[in-house]
């Protein structure tokens, strides 16, 4: 059967104190909507309304998935006012699945359950236990122990505050019935508000078969109202998913200080140390180390490879064996292969460095292809750019670059060359051969240094 899933995210989001639209926040790295969006994504049958209201272009332009379709709700009148606007685009045979912008952390597992619920045509509704209730809408239950309405807390009788099943506000229901009972809902309640929790009263007078189910664990239907509370659900998060890889053979220094922002794949064995940050979508093979530190961005990381304390890697390859680091700085489009080293204060760019090539200190390297078991002498700059264009450099096999070279791009060394220590290299070196710029160094005889006792000086 088909599936709609309605995404209520057109409100202001007025505590969180910010420019951004609330649902634009991000949680590990990707906006609270894109968390919703994809799970949504997950049930394979979806197409995903999304009801926007403030700044709906920004909101649109950021998320990305299958099937949105987007409606706005021009003025913010209530839950029940912001799924009637998505009414039109909701196919008449689908299951609706109700889900909210700003509460990132809903399983896919949870809301597929909830529609295989409704597959019979029942209203499916997610409650939680909590130990405090306040600012949630009550669940009613009769002696039957059946769902019968959802109270409003500004609605709430004393003896209605005390219920602890709340509603999290993400149900499940046929199309037919969301549309017939949306237009019976009015405003009079104490916040003149249209509410969506009033289908459950609705479903109710109509004798109307009504499920619950509980979430996995409470933080999956907390919603984000400021930045406090988004904090909290973001340690959550990252705690999760450390535990996750400890348990797929990955040694964490401490759980609580590494933190992923995208998707991150790793094999066994590998030590992370503390403060390591991880963007986008970054692979780990096995027995690679990662040193305090260091933040990785959209690369691959070989077998063994070690990445030393307070590096950065962005974009890059790391071949097998490598070493990198510490304070290393490798920019995108940076490929070592096997056992290479890039040492500390080294930064590469859009460089190739063949097997056990090294860059041990102090260097800059862009727009290179070096070849394998090259060795870059301390200070070595490739001159890449001329103002205007970038220019490659080729270094051969073998080949050794002295210390606080200059290699002025376009140029080649040969394999096996030698280029002398302090040289500014204009010209191709062959292979083989020795390139050498320094001026010859003269000794003065009998030279003295001016002294305190110096006869000129007094
Ligand atoms: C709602 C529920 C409450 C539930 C709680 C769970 C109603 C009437 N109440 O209350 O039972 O316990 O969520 O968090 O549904 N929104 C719109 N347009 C609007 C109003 C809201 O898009 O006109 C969106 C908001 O952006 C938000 C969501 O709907 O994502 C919930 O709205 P909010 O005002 O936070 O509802 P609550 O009062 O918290
Ligand atoms: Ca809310």
């Amino acid at each position: 059967m088909a599936t709609d899933v309605v995404i209520l995210a057109a409100g202001r989001g007025t505590r969180m104190k910010s420019r951004l639209p609330k649902v634009l926040h991000c949680l590990a790295g990707r906006p609270l909507l894109q968390h919703v969006v994809d799970a949504g994504n997950d049930l394979k049958t979806a197409r995903i309304i999304i009801v926007t209201g403030h700044e709906s272009e920004k909101v649109r332009s950021a998320i990305n998935g299958e099937a949105l379709f987007y409606v706005e709700q021009k003025q913010p009148l209530g839950t029940a006012h912001a799924v009637q606007q998505a009414v039109p685009e909701i196919r008449s045979d689908a299951t609706v699945l109700i889900l909210y912008g700003d509460v990132p952390l809903i399983q896919p597992a949870t809301i597929q359950t909830m529609v295989d619920m409704a597959a019979d045509g029942s209203l499916v509704l997610l409650t939680v236990l909590l130990g405090d209730p306040s600012g949630y809408g009550r669940i009613i239950r009769d002696q039957a122990q059946e769902v019968v309405a959802i109270v409003e807390e500004k609605d709430a009788s004393q003896q209605q505050l005390d219920i602890c099943e709340v509603n999290t506000g993400v149900m499940a229901l046929p199309a037919e019935k969301l549309k017939n009972w949306l237009p019976v809902i009015d405003n009079k309640n104490a916040q003149q508000e249209y509410y969506l929790t009033d289908l459950i009263s609705l479903a109710h007078q109509h004798h109307y078969k009504i499920k619950t189910l509980q979430p996995l664990f409470p933080q999956e239907v907390e919603g984000v109202n400021n930045r406090s509370q988004l904090s909290r659900l973001e340690r959550y998060y990252q705690r999760q998913h450390s535990e996750q890889l400890m348990l797929a053979g990955v040694t964490i220094a401490d759980p609580d200080r590494v933190d992923v922002r995208g998707k991150l794949t790793a094999g066994i064995d590998n030590y992370i140390d503390v403060n390591v940050v991880f963007e986008g979508d970054v692979q780990l093979g096995n027995n690679v180390s990662i040193g305090p530190n260091c933040l990785i961005i959209n690369s691959r990381i070989a077998d063994g490879a070690e990445i030393k304390a307070n590096s950065i890697v962005e974009g890059s390859l790391v071949g097998p064996d490598c070493v990198v680091g510490p304070f290393a700085r490798l920019r995108a489009g940076t490929e070592m292969a096997e056992s290479a080293k890039i040492g500390n204060f080294v930064e590469t760019k859009n460089s190739s460095l063949g097997k056990g090539t090294k860059i041990n200190h102090l260097s800059y390297v862009g727009d290179a292809c070096l070849g394998a078991n090259v060795n870059i002498g301390a200070g070595t700059i490739t001159c890449n750019y001329d103002g205007l264009n970038k220019h490659r450099t080729t270094i051969g096999d073998n080949a050794f670059i002295g210390s606080n070279t200059s290699l002025v791009a376009p140029v080649t060394i040969g394999k096996n060359a030698t280029v002398g220590a302090g040289s500014t290299i204009t010209c191709d070196v062959p292979d083989g051969e020795l390139g050498l710029t320094r001026a010859k160094q003269q000794n003065i005889e009998g030279w003295k240094r001016p002294g305190k006792n110096d006869e000129s000086l007094q």
